[in-house]
């Protein structure tokens, strides 16, 4: 059993990996294996609607030039996945939007590939928006058929600065729990 999380932050190890990696530890515990993606520094850009992937049927993107496909292989040899992103002008960052529209669109022309795989999102933000970034990140779950566990909150922090997050007790109090959650789920779905 493994978990992939994708860090959308254009800050590497950042508050969003943070999080991400206090949910991780959780699942670590748990015996799941687990990884993280960080985008940053990383090349990926928007989907070009050229909708090669709906006549390929190949679960890859056409568009070879950049991370997506090496992305999409590691979201489909995961049965969980985690996305996590800042808060940019209260969505989600552009690399994190990337991601979205190419895995989505290549999910969408496979049957739903990720279908039934645990999916989470985590979000950052300073002060605001980040309720519109985690709705963002639900969205590729949701149409793709995937199963998301909550927490014992909303699974978001706060923090400016790397490393601001950590003094945001609550919030890893709901990464630990979002992990747990995400572990019991994954095992019975299972067993
Ligand atoms: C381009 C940009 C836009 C931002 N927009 C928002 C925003 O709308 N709301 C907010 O609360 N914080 C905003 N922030 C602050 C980040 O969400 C915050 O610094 C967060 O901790 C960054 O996460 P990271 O450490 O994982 O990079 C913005 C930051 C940047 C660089």
């Amino acid at each position: 059993m493994k978990v992939t999380a994708f860090n959308g932050s254009a800050r590497k190890d950042s508050n969003t990996a943070i999080m991400l990696n206090v949910a991780l530890e959780e699942l670590n515990k748990q015996g799941i294996e687990t990884g993280l993606y960080q985008l940053a520094g990383k090349q990926i850009r928007g989907c070009i609607a050229c909708y090669k992937c709906m006549e390929n049927k190949d679960q890859r993107c056409a568009v070879k030039k950049d991370v997506a496909n090496e992305c999409i292989e590691k979201m489909l040899a995961s049965d969980g996945i985690l996305l996590g992103s800042p808060t940019y002008f209260a969505d989600v960052s552009t690399e994190m939007k990337a991601l979205i529209d190419r895995a989505g669109l290549v999910s969408r022309a496979n049957d739903d590939m990720f279908k039934r795989k645990v999916g989470a999102a985590v979000v950052v933000a300073r002060r605001g928006g980040s309720v519109h970034a985690f709705d963002s990140m639900n969205h590729f779950f949701l149409i793709g058929q995937m199963i998301i566990p909550g927490s014992n909150y909303w699974n978001m922090g706060f923090g400016l600065n790397t490393g601001d997050v950590e003094k945001d007790t609550e919030a890893m109090d709901t990464m630990k729990v979002l992990g747990e959650n995400m572990g019991w789920l994954i095992k019975k779905l299972h067993c």
